[in-house]
């Protein structure tokens, strides 16, 4: 890369995005930050990014925004675009840039998303295809995922009402993902591999939760909600129901079979990855 060539940051304004641009910046590099025209979301975005204002949804509005990209970190936004964009987007992003890192799923590594899921399997095989450079980090569930899932729950009474608290996951924090993407947008050594990016340790839900009472100083509680019964209010959030039906398969499989933890935050970054515990420090306001 020379100082010139930029870094292209999708999904900029979500979890992980902001973390990479901060973390981009940090290392020196000229980072562009893809934004929706309009988005209220736009204060998340670092000082220092160059913001360019482009929708995945129209592949041609991404023209200025690749100009003179080396690397683009891509986050799809699977459940709100739906696919179809995906061939032309990866068409134009081959025209300007060499290398690619995408946000990707532990479920495709595990064999749980099918490539005819139109999800992480499909963008996989898709980038593949493209002769991009890839780097798939095949993530675990970031740990803010317990913000979304949980907090509005605990702030209404402290009991969390979920499926199956007994799963055992390995929750990464967002940053982690995003300083694994760093090392692979503007190091060597990373074209290829298909890394799965885990938290330090594997935790039932129930742990997670009591994690939460520990450092936030509340007294808090899980009640399982049956399968069916979680089903029926995840499609009625949204879920498309062959991906409600992937998740709670894998949950009811994570009680009996832990998800696994990899050493390659470790190994990327040369340093263990961050806690879980950390994490909820750092955001006990959000479940006060
Ligand atoms: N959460 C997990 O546990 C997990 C696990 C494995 C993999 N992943 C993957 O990680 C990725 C990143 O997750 P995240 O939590 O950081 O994402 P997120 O918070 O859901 O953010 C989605 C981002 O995409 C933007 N966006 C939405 N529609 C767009 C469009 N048409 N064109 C351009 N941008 C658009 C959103 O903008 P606004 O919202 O500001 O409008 C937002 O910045 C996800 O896409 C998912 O595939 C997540």
């Amino acid at each position: 890369m020379t100082p010139q060539q930029a870094v292209l940051v999708t999904g900029a304004t979500g979890n992980v995005g902001p973390h990479a641009v901060a973390q981009l910046l940090e290392a020196g590099v000229r980072t562009r930050a893809l934004v929706l025209e309009g988005d209220p979301n736009t204060g998340r975005i670092p000082e220092g990014a160059e913001i360019f204002h482009g929708d995945l949804a129209d592949p041609d509005s991404l023209d200025a925004a690749l100009a003179g990209v080396d690397a683009v970190f891509l986050m799809w936004p699977f459940f709100t675009l739906g696919v179809d964009t995906v061939p032309a987007v990866l068409e134009k992003i081959g025209r300007h840039a060499r290398r690619v890192v995408f946000v990707s799923s532990i479920g495709v590594h595990i064999g749980l998303e099918p490539v005819d899921n139109r999800c992480h399997a499909y963008l996989e095989e898709q980038i593949e295809k493209s002769g991009l450079e890839w780097t798939f980090l095949q993530t675990t569930g970031f740990a803010c995922n317990v913000r979304m899932g949980w907090s509005h729950q605990i702030r209404a009474g402290g009991v969390v009402r979920s499926p199956y608290g007994a799963a055992s996951r390995s929750p990464i924090d967002e940053a982690d993902v995003a300083a694994v993407a760093v090392r692979a947008l503007t190091g060597p050594g990373h074209a290829g591999r298909r890394y799965v990016v885990t938290g330090p340790q594997a935790l039932s839900q129930a742990a997670q939760l009591q994690i939460i009472a520990e450092e936030t100083g509340q007294g808090l509680r899980w009640e399982d909600v049956p399968h069916e019964a979680a089903r029926g209010a995840m499609v009625d959030a949204g879920w498309p129901p062959s991906y409600a039906d992937g998740a709670l398969e894998y949950f009811a499989m994570l009680v009996d079979r832990p998800e696994t933890v990899t050493g390659t935050v470790a190994e990327v970054l040369g340093r263990p990855p961050r806690t879980f515990r950390q994490w909820v420090a750092e955001h006990a306001d959000d479940f006060r």
